[in-house]
């Protein structure tokens, strides 16, 4: 038997999930992000199973854009971070891949090219974020200019993103939209606002082009329940088994560091998943693991390839039984709320190592 961590890969629920983004904004057209790995669920099988739903599919730099489009996608690629090396520019030109730029300096730096076909570009503004975005009158410089050129495809999208959308009672965003309101309504523009946190909650966000990553993978992006999220589907499973069970006495530690002292006599068992395999090194004792249907305790601290449970009030468990570590029943939210960290950022970490096995039912 091979090792048995693995991430099962719902094509069918990303598939849905998709779906329900278009469903929350029907009149917008939805750009799928698929960065990041297509946040770690594997970057040419998601951009194919959301090509012929999504309106383009967004990436982080060049590189992703090029492996999509190897998969053969009809979609529009959109590159969000824009260029890192000015090589690039006549890279995407040739691709027909969509720039989106945040510095009116990327801008002039265009403009002084000879490109050999026209470029695609989205702007894209600042309005509260300060990560990167245009200042007021960067953007009106860089558009007025743009305008002008014959380098530049027409159809220009004014873009910002938001800091605090997904926290629902936070002001900000609420401030974001009137910012870019004041910034581009008196454009002949279309404006792309909204991340999954702010499709799903802000209604005031939804412009032409909408821009959900995270809810495509059947993740909320918030703390508290939201009306909008309950038809959101899991699409990563990361299951492994248990691979040995055994009795301690009240008193002994268990793992690294010794940070988890029985406090009666015991039954522990370990499970073949680790740090090495993405589950987060700083889980809390306590963090549910679910084995057989049923929400057992991790106790001491996560190894590379190995976590242990303990089993002592559970008692059918044996070896080879199959865990699930997040997903299907158990939200990996709250698997990361343990870990003091977000679904986020174990899925875009989940390593190479993991088999992913993808399921189209
Ligand atoms: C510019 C931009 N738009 C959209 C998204 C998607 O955000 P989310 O995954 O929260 O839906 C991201 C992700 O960070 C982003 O950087």
């Amino acid at each position: 038997m091979s090792r048995p961590a693995r991430a099962i890969i719902n094509l069918s629920n990303l598939r849905h999930n998709l779906q329900v983004a278009k469903s929350l904004s029907p009149k917008s057209k939805t750009v799928a992000v698929v960065k990041a790995n297509g946040y770690g669920h594997g970057l040419k099988e998601v951009a194919l199973a959301l090509d012929s739903d999504a309106d383009a599919l967004a990436v982080a730099c060049i590189e992703e854009a090029l492996e999509i489009k190897a998969t053969g996608v009809k979609s529009p690629i959109i590159i969000l971070e824009g260029y890192f090396d000015e090589s690039e520019i006549e890279v995407a030109v040739t691709n027909d891949f969509c720039l989106v730029l945040s510095r009116l300096d990327s801008v002039e730096s265009i403009l002084k090219m000879k490109l050999k076909g026209k470029l695609t570009l989205w702007l894209k503004v600042e309005t509260g974020m300060h990560r990167s975005g245009m200042s007021a009158d960067d953007f009106n410089k860089a558009y007025s200019k743009l305008i002008k050129s014959e380098l530049i495809n027409r159809d220009i999208v004014v873009v910002t993103h938001f800091a605090c959308a997904d926290e629902l009672d936070n002001p900000m965003t609420t401030k974001q939209i009137a910012e870019f309101t004041l910034l581009t309504s008196h454009l002949n523009v279309q404006q792309s606002l909204a991340n999954s946190a702010a499709l799903l909650a802000w209604p005031a966000s939804h412009a032409h082009w909408n821009r959900p990553g995270y809810m495509l993978y059947g993740v909320s992006p918030f703390k508290q329940k939201h009306i909008n999220t309950k038809n959101l589907l899991p699409v990563m499973t990361l299951k492994s088994a248990i691979t040995s069970i055994k009795s301690i006495k009240r008193g002994n530690s268990v793992g690294y560091g010794s940070i988890w002292t029985a406090g009666r006599d015991s039954t522990i068992a370990t499970i073949a998943i680790g740090y090495g395999d993405g589950y987060p090194r700083n889980a809390r004792s306590g963090t549910p693991v679910l084995v057989n249907g049923e929400r057992v305790p991790l106790v001491g601290r996560v190894s590379m390839g190995v976590i242990i449970v303990d089993i002592t009030d559970f008692k059918n468990i044996i070896v080879g039984d199959e865990v699930i570590l997040w997903g299907d029943g158990l939200s990996i939210s709250e698997v990361a709320s343990y870990a003091d960290t977000v679904g986020y950022e174990l899925l875009a970490g989940m390593p190479a190592r993991v088999p992913r096995i993808y399921q189209d039912s």
